[in-house]
């Protein structure tokens, strides 16, 4: 059962979801918001691999082959055509203006073609929804609002009260670096393989996180984040191990590095949730998947917290399909002429 009473008068609906904003390209069919019919992610990870982050172009000609296939098999897997669907949802931005385009224009023709309604979704949105995807269809326990959510991806790093479906207020964000791109770029620094997170993770599986004692921006008296200076602090430590012709230590740092930025992370966002008096916390977004990360806010027992299965937390159109149906059954759809946008702002 669900512990959201208000979920038994919402209206049936299942949406296409299209992912498309940086190096995933995905597609999956969602029915009312929750239950999973299909969810495909064709991950473009090996292919940047070698340039150690993503290449805007390169992302964009891979969308392109993959794209049809992607959504072909979605549709396959959930045993339906066009006609059992009752809307197409697709990224509209923030990410990568090329990589948009293609998932958009994919998105226009389908809706055209097949005379459904077009939703644009903001991919901050899609992960935050992702907390009301139930991936093994269990009835999901749906987030509780006032909610403070807490979203760490690549490109982002902010605190959202969220007072209703789709009402967003934000209360800080990062002033230099998303947490994800401090992850991606310190691995860089330690010699780690793109993407970051995931490498450090494993690195600091091994390590010690007090070795050493990174420094935490707590900047009182603002909800905003700031990760430069924790990245300027462990390359100084880096250039000192080789200026002394000294192994670096990475599994040590990684894990004090890690633990820094947990440590950030989840004090700023139990403050926010206690001075706004929120009633649950949620944390979304490919830094989700961070193990440190979820065992420290699972820990604490303050707030119950919601972050999605794994499968959830880095990019997939599960989340858009989501976020696509609570749009839908407010009515909010968008003319076939809508373009992407790349630095859209969820509030
Ligand atoms: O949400 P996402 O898939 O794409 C964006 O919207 O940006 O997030 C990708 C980010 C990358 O910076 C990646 O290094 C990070 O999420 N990430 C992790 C982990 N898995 C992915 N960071 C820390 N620990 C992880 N296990
Ligand atoms: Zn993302």
């Amino acid at each position: 059962m669900s512990n959201n009473p208000e979920q038994f008068f919402f209206p049936s609906a299942r949406i296409l979801g299209i992912e498309t904003s940086c190096d995933e390209t995905a597609a999956a069919v969602i029915e009312n918001g929750s239950m999973v019919l299909s969810s495909v992610v064709a991950s473009q990870i090996d292919l940047h691999a070698k340039y150690g982050g993503v290449f805007p172009e390169v992302a964009s000609r891979q969308h392109i082959l993959t794209i049809y296939s992607v959504i072909d098999q979605a549709l396959q897997q959930a045993h339906l055509d066009l006609t059992n669907i009752d809307a197409i949802a697709v990224t509209r931005g923030p990410g990568l203006a090329g990589s948009l385009v293609v998932g958009m224009n994919a998105a226009k023709g389908l809706a055209l073609a097949s005379n459904l309604p077009l939703i644009g979704v903001n991919h901050l949105e899609g992960h935050i929804y992702s907390s009301w995807v139930s991936p093994d269809n269990q009835q999901v326990m749906t987030p509780k609002f006032p909610l403070l959510a807490l979203l760490v991806s690549g490109g982002h790093t902010e605190l959202n009260l969220m007072t209703y479906h789709l009402t967003y207020k934000r209360l800080g964000s990062t002033l230099d670096d998303a947490a994800g791109e401090a992850f991606d770029k310190v691995a860089r620094l330690l010699g780690l393989p793109y993407p970051g997170g995931p490498s450090i993770q494993k690195a600091a599986s091994g390590g010690n996180p007090t070795a050493f004692s990174f420094p935490r921006a707590r900047l009182e008296g603002s909800w905003n984040f700031s990760f430069s200076g924790l990245k300027t602090a462990v390359l100084r430590v880096v250039r000192q191990f080789e200026n002394e012709n000294r192994p670096i230590p990475v599994e040590d740092m990684a894990a004090s590095f890690q633990a820094a930025v947990v440590d950030v992370l989840l004090n700023k966002t139990i403050q926010a949730a206690r001075a706004f008096h929120a009633r649950e916390v949620l944390v979304a977004g490919g830094v989700s998947a961070n193990k440190a990360l979820r065992e420290a806010f699972l820990g604490q027992k303050e707030f119950s917290v919601h972050i999605p299965p794994l499968s959830l937390c880095t990019d997939n159109a599960a989340m858009i399909g989501s976020a696509g149906y609570f749009r839908f059954i407010k009515g909010l759809v968008d003319p076939l002429d809508l373009d992407v946008m790349p630095n859209w702002p969820l509030s």
